[in-house]
């Protein structure tokens, strides 16, 4: 009797999954061990990595950075391929990093002086590295013993961040109250620079709301040293380098899987589990794969790379995928318990009509007054009051970027284009009625009545991206919500069933496995992270066939 090879499915072809494929593909292709396929429910590869074009410059509608470079695996892959020159624009943000090209500009009009802006960012700046667990050894340990913020006890970022804010507020003098501002007190103005800052900070998280972010995690968060970049060649070319080595017909496209039939064993926490008999259909493997077109497939392993949302939305049952049996508890509670939020990328491209070769758009701050607040423009749209910058993809480009988080980018989505095009303008303009740079900025017609405005900022088309309602995503990356943890992250990792050393003769260990972003405790919500948890999982299955000592 032949005996078959065995069969690994891995369901989706984004980072982890592609990743996975590659590892398992070079450390065994010489040796012909497994029957090995990628399943990918949509008409592309990259998942959360999309490079399209937009008014003729590169741009990413999801993965955008290199979050430090120093020992990141996607920097070195991008170096080995040449992937960080390119002849032609890119989104690489190069004003970014020029703070006398920064200006912060309040609703209605006022640029902000940096006395009032730079006490603030420092303050907010010291607060999060706080959180992030970057300052003395010894402080934290005053702290815990103190009992203070934030061990065990439910704290949120949002919520830490809140009392610095208050504490800040309580320790300052009177301070001299701020001429030419409108209606804006410098109390008020500098609780905007705040609130700024913090809807930056939702969308690095995707925690729409930061005081569902919780505290005691962000300290286990980690970050690469060393500068962040943007990939010039574009993110997918890292994608397409991880896919090439893969025969063709390995990675399968429309193939979006419905079910996922598995064999739990007895000791498995499993509710209601009818034991099946184990052998389903014909076949001796213990894993039935159904897609939509109604085909199945069996297999031996199963690495599911799907998000976070898509994952959360399996176990509620109302994603069109599923698990029968159900998963454990154990693991569905760490899913439901996980935060998954939606963070969008706006892409606008000014009018031809508008001059702005001479100088460059600045990279814009928006002090937004509080949504409540009477004092607050009508005309602006609520989902734009949360827009934290408006700035050129790279120094002299016609596209500008915003990034948005939580409604905000998901009611983005629900707009046409014209919506958004119109109440983008219409914020856009109130904020920069005033700004005289030595060029005028936007509008090069100098108007002869007065009283129109002279910076009135035009686009002629919009870009969005989707990922919050996009079936195959559901949302844009993960974070630890206030009520789980850093443990959760990792039983979102565990197989099932376990690789069990008790039972060394117990049926079909390691059916699925589970990869992707959302299974790395320290680097979740990267692309890295996601790379890493496919080499996670690969190593697993060559580990269980005892492949390691083979290769490497
Ligand atoms: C707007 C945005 C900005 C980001 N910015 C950065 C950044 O600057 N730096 C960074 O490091 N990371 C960033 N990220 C996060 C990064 O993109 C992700 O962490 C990473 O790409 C996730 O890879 P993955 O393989 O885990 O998941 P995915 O890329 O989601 O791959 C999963 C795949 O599964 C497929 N799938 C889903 N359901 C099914 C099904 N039922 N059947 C078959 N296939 C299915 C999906 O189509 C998808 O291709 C960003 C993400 C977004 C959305
Ligand atoms: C873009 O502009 C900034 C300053 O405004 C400058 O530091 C940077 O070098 C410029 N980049 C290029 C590619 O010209
Ligand atoms: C910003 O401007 C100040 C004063 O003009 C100058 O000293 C400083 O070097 C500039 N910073 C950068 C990054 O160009
Ligand atoms: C934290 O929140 C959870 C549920 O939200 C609750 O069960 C638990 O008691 C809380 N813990 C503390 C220390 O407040
Ligand atoms: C999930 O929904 C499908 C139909 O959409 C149904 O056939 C299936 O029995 C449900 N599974 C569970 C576990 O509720
Ligand atoms: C703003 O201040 C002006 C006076 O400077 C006052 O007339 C106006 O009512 C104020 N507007 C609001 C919304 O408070
Ligand atoms: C940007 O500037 C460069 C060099 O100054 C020029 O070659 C290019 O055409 C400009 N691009 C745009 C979009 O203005
Ligand atoms: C990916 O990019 C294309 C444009 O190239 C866009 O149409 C699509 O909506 C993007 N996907 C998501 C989920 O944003």
């Amino acid at each position: 009797m032949v005996a078959k090879k065995p069969k690994i499915v891995i369901i989706g072809a984004g980072m982890a999954g592609l990743t996975a494929a590659n590892k398992l593909y070079t450390a065994t292709s010489s040796m012909d061990l497994f029957d090995l396929c990628v399943v990918e429910g949509g008409t592309r590869i990259g998942g959360r990595i999309n490079t399209s074009e937009f008014g003729g410059d590169r741009i990413e509608m999801g993965a955008t950075w290199i979050h430090g470079i120093c020992g990141s695996p996607i920097h070195n892959i991008a170096q080995e391929i040449h992937s960080l020159h390119s002849d032609k624009p890119w989104e690489c943000m190069d004003g970014n990093s020029d703070e006398n090209n920064t200006i912060t500009i309040a609703e209605g009009g006022y640029q902000l002086h940096p006395s009032i802006v730079e006490p603030v960012t420092k303050l907010f700046k010291n607060l999060m590295n706080h959180c992030q667990g970057k300052v003395l050894i010894e402080e934290k340990e005053k702290e815990k013993e103190k009992g203070g913020v934030g061990y065990g006890n439910n704290l949120s970022v949002g919520s830490f961040l809140r009392q610095g804010l208050d504490a800040y507020f309580g320790s300052v003098k009177e301070e001299e109250e701020v001429k030419g501002y409108g209606n804006w007190s410098r109390k008020m103005l500098e609780e905007g620079v705040f609130a700024m800052h913090e809807n930056t900070e939702r969308t690095y998280t995707s925690a729409g709301d930061l005081l569902s972010l919780d505290y005691g995690a962000e300290s286990e968060y980690r970050m690469f040293p060393g500068e962040e970049i943007t990939i010039a060649k574009g993110y997918l070319s890292i994608i397409e380098s991880l896919a090439s080595v893969l025969p063709q017909g390995v990675v399968q496209l429309g193939r979006k899987v419905t079910k996922i039939e598995w064999q739990p064993q007895k000791d498995d926490d499993v509710y209601d589990v009818e034991m099946k008999v184990l052998v389903n259909g014909c076949s001796s493997r213990p894993v039935k794969l159904h897609f939509c077109d109604g085909s199945v497939m069996h297999a031996d392993h199963v690495i599911i790379t799907v998000s976070l949302g898509v994952l959360k939305a399996a176990i509620d049952n109302d994603s069109g995928m599923f698990f029968c049996p159900s998963l454990p508890p154990s693991k569905a509670e760490a899913i439901s318990r996980l935060g998954f939020g939606v963070v969008n990328k706006l892409f606008m491209q000014l009018s031809p009509s508008i001059k702005h070769e001479k100088e460059h758009f600045p990279f814009l701050q928006m002090v937004f007054h509080s949504p409540e607040s009477e004092m607050r423009d009508k005309k602006i749209p609520w989902w734009m009051r949360k827009t934290a910058t408006l700035l050129p993809i790279y120094n002299n480009s016609s596209v500008l970027l915003s990034w948005f988080a939580g409604e905000e980018a998901l009611a983005l989505e629900s707009l046409n284009d014209e919506e958004i095009l119109n109440g983008a303008s219409t914020t856009f303009s109130t904020f920069l009625s005033h700004y005289k740079s030595h060029n005028t900025l936007c509008n090069g017609n100098v108007n002869s009545d007065k009283k129109s405005n002279q910076n009135e900022v035009k686009f002629s088309k919009v870009l969005k991206s989707k990922w919050g309602t996009d079936p195959l995503f559901l949302g844009s990356y993960s974070y630890v919500s206030v009520g789980s943890s850093g443990d959760d992250l990792d039983t979102m990792a565990e197989p099932l069933p376990k690789d069990n050393n008790f039972q060394p003769h117990a049926s079909f260990p390691l059916q699925i496995l589970f990869a992707g972003e959302a299974t790395h405790r320290t680097h979740y919500s990267t692309t890295h992270g996601a790379y890493f948890s496919g080499l996670r999982e690969a190593n697993r299955i060559l580990q269980h066939y005892h492949c390691v000592g083979i290769i490497n």
